[in-house]
């Protein structure tokens, strides 16, 4: 079966084939140069752009893998949540192809995608813990099978990739914020002072809240001019401040141990045999050590996707596409995008059995 996957949630069109769960092709037109003068993602620029790559992006995937429109068996689109206007692109896009190739439509939780991406890369074990870490959000899931998710916990105010991006914007560094903080702090010795404490920690639940870490960088930035940079610049300096290296790490040092205090209460909790992290922030290097450590110490098997499949991927989407594909289920050309902060319902329809 061979499955078209299109992602066009935030600041990514991203397309991709995926024939019986194995990547056959991807392509993506990133938007990053665009809004990192911004510090965070401008929705109507990212729907524009959405709205001019995705043609010309569809026909290079193809002609590049040398398949033909007429051999795509279902059309597989992130349907929410997400920034509505660029959702909207990629969902009439999709449409149109379902229609004119009359195969059937199935519309991706962007949230489920991420977290199943991994399975592009090896045989997923279920039930399994889920940490997802993204721009918009922050989530722990008990994982029963690949169309049974349960959020165990959240954020109650900014997901960790937004606390990543808004702090990265208060320096003045570019967007998207998470990449560059990593790089930063990366160059940051052993050793160096704890600047900022882990928050919302001293509770015995599996939520998070990263808006008074991000007021508390803010702050301390504040009060030491000279610390930001002078202007918003479209990459971080060769020789950085060893200052702004050392309130980078103290930072990304923070947001990766709260992550690890609340998996590992999630884990004392259900006792998994795995875990899946997923999700932008799931590239960042130090959070990438925490969890392997934490994994090791546990004994558990940790499911660390590929730095690529971490962010925003068309593969992610037409690997969650096809799985639910093959359980036989699909959407009608009536189906909804779904906003940023809103539950995307699991509505999906019996495909006819002609089309299965
Ligand atoms: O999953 P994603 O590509 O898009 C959403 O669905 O939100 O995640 C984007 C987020 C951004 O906030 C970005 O700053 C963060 O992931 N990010 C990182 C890293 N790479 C991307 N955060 C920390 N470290 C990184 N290496
Ligand atoms: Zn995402």
């Amino acid at each position: 079966m061979l499955c078209l996957g299109i992602e066009t949630s935030c600041d990514e069109t991203a397309l991709a084939l995926v024939r019986d769960g194995r990547l056959v092709a991807e392509r993506m037109a990133s938007q990053a140069r665009v809004h990192s003068v911004f510090g965070g993602v401008v929705p109507e620029l990212a729907s524009r752009r959405h709205l001019s790559a995705i043609k010309s992006l569809c026909s290079d995937l193809l002609d590049g893998a040398g398949v033909d429109m007429s051999s795509i068996d279902r059309i597989c689109a992130a349907r929410g949540p997400g920034l509505l206007g660029s959702l909207l692109v990629g969902l009439g896009f999709a449409k149109g192809l379902a229609l004119g190739l009359d195969v059937p439509l199935i519309g991706v939780n962007h949230l489920h995608a991420h977290l199943l991406a991994p399975g592009l890369e090896r045989d997923l074990k279920f039930p399994c813990l889920g940490l997802l870490v993204s721009g918009g959000h922050t989530q722990i899931y008990y994982i029963r099978s690949p169309r049974e998710f349960e959020v165990l916990g959240g954020t109650l105010d900014d997901a960790a990739g937004e606390a990543f991006d808004k702090v990265a914007k208060c320096l003045n560094l570019p967007y998207p914020g998470g990449v560059f903080i990593d790089r930063l702090a990366s160059q940051a010795g052993p050793g160096e002072p704890d600047l900022f404490s882990c928050p919302y920690v001293d509770n015995d639940n599996l939520d998070f809240s990263f808006s008074g870490l991000k007021t508390a960088v803010a702050n301390y930035v504040r009060s030491r001019p000279g610390l930001a940079l002078e202007s918003l610049k479209e990459d971080i300096p060769d020789n950085p401040d060893p200052e702004l290296v050392r309130v980078c790490a103290a930072f990304n040092r923070c947001v990766a141990r709260t992550l690890r205090i609340k998996l590992e209460r999630a884990l004392n909790r259900f006792d998994p045999s795995s875990v899946i992290v997923a999700g932008g922030v799931a590239a960042n290097s130090r959070l990438r050590s925490e969890l392997s450590d934490l994994a090791g110490s546990r004994g558990i098997e940790l499911v660390l996707p590929d730095t690529g499949l971490c962010t925003d991927n068309g593969a992610m989407v037409a690997y969650a596409g096809y799985l639910l594909a093959r359980a036989g289920l699909c959407h009608d050309l009536d189906l909804e995008a779904v906003p940023r902060g809103r539950q995307v319902p699991f509505d999906y329809l019996q495909c006819p059995a002609e089309q299965s």
